[in-house]
């Protein structure tokens, strides 16, 4: 017996209804991938990268985890954008965060969560950073927003800092690490101008030669 049946019937629905609209839609793509971008983004399922930017299959190659960290030593992201970067070639990588992040406000609060605590430690140590500062904000909603936004910002830095990027950028690949952060409650994006495209704008301890 077939388990989730109501899942295959929709899988089936979508791609009759794909086809009907574009014939060789399945031919095309099953032949290779060739998205522009990547997408590294929360594992928040109210987040789907594709969707959100109005983009088909093949369009975009993503990376969720969870309160979308780029962790230097995170074998599985790496790998993700070393393929991306150097194989497929994409010319962006956008981190995307978004307000409202379940995994910042926990990486801001004092409950356990078990394992997932650890991972969100990254978070936790940027919050101790900038304590002061985010507890100056009077609402507790904005109060995780503005950490939302630090930790896209910290994640941008962390992967201009990864050897993909800064290899890429000494091959004279073009190559642009854009931070953005996404609304729940409009589903809008919003780009935070942080937009990095050589070894020029990082700090220097962080450049390789
Ligand atoms: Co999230």
């Amino acid at each position: 017996m077939k388990t989730l049946p109501h899942l295959f019937q929709s899988n089936r629905d979508w791609a009759a209804r794909t086809a009907a609209a574009d014939p060789a839609f399945f031919t095309r793509l099953s032949g290779q991938q060739s998205p522009q971008y990547l997408w590294i983004g929360c594992a928040d399922s109210r987040v789907p990268a594709t969707e959100i930017c109005g983009l088909q299959p093949g369009e975009m190659f993503v990376h969720r985890n969870i309160a979308n960290l780029v962790v230097h030593s995170d074998m599985n992201m790496l790998s993700v954008l070393q393929y991306a970067v150097e194989v497929l070639k994409v010319k962006h990588v956008i981190i995307c965060g978004h307000y409202g992040c379940g995994g910042v406000k926990a990486a801001m609060g004092r409950d356990s969560y078990g394992l997932i605590d650890n991972w969100l430690r990254f978070i936790k140590d940027l919050y101790a950073k900038h304590h002061a500062a985010i507890e100056a904000i009077e609402d507790p909603n904005e109060r995780v927003n503005r950490m939302c936004e630090l930790n896209v910002a910290k994640q941008v830095a962390n992967l201009c800092y990864t050897t993909i990027v800064q290899d890429a950028w000494k091959r004279g690949q073009p190559l642009s690490v854009h931070g953005w952060v996404y609304g729940l409650h409009d589903g809008l994006l919003k780009d935070l101008d942080m937009c990095v495209s050589a070894p020029e704008q990082l700090p220097e301890p962080y450049r390789i030669d």
